[in-house]
């Protein structure tokens, strides 16, 4: 079975309710690991992933995301879960005050390690930053990230339509599409 390691709860309902629409059962490796300094997704996910390797047996997978917003030059990006553990969406809105450019997006980059090789698959979601904080499912930035084509930030979402268009299940498709083209045995 497919390994999901990762220490957040939020991010394997999201990712698991995901798998079962592909008929694909996966297993929660609840573990918390250190992540690099780098201003790579990429980089850090890969690297997160790769030092798994001799910790949890492969097939196993890791997400690493981030949140990019534009008038702030790509901040807190890598710094995402720092800034959100620190100031919060409280200390956020307070940086965006008097802000007009609130675009912004979030990226998700999975990280798959099947033994032999490690693979990447990217989904990356445009929006906005409300001005106020609103909503209250999902976590992290979710109650002040707007997805384009909506009014609702993803906290006024129920976890379906969060899954229907975030960063995150673009990027879990992609890597289910490929286990379902690839691996005969799914379970
Ligand atoms: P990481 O992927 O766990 O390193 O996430 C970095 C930061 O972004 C953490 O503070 C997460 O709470 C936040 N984050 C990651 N994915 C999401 C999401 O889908 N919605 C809201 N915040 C997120």
């Amino acid at each position: 079975m497919f390994k999901f390691v990762t220490s957040n709860q939020h991010k394997f309902e999201e990712v698991s309710r995901l798998a079962s629409s592909y008929g694909i059962d996966i297993e929660w490796v609840r573990m918390k690991y250190e992540e690099i300094q780098d201003e790579s997704t990429e980089r850090i996910s890969y690297d997160s992933c790769k030092k798994l390797a001799g910790v949890v047996e492969a097939p196993y997978f890791v997400d690493d995301s981030g949140l990019f917003i534009n008038a702030l030059k790509g901040f807190p990006g890598p710094f995402s879960s720092y800034v959100s553990s620190t100031i919060g969406n409280e200390g956020l809105l307070k940086i965006m005050e008097g802000v007009e450019d609130r675009s912004a997006y979030f990226l998700t980059v999975v990280s798959l390690n099947e033994g032999h090789s490690i693979m990447q698959f990217t989904g990356k979601v445009m929006g906005r930053i409300a001005t106020s904080i609103r909503g209250s499912n999902g976590f992290g930035y979710d109650p002040v990230f707007i997805p384009d084509g909506s009014n609702m930030t993803f906290a006024e979402m129920d976890l379906e339509t969060k899954n229907a268009i975030s960063h995150r299940s673009i990027a879990f498709r992609g890597l289910f599409e490929y286990i379902k083209m690839n691996h005969s045995v799914k379970k």
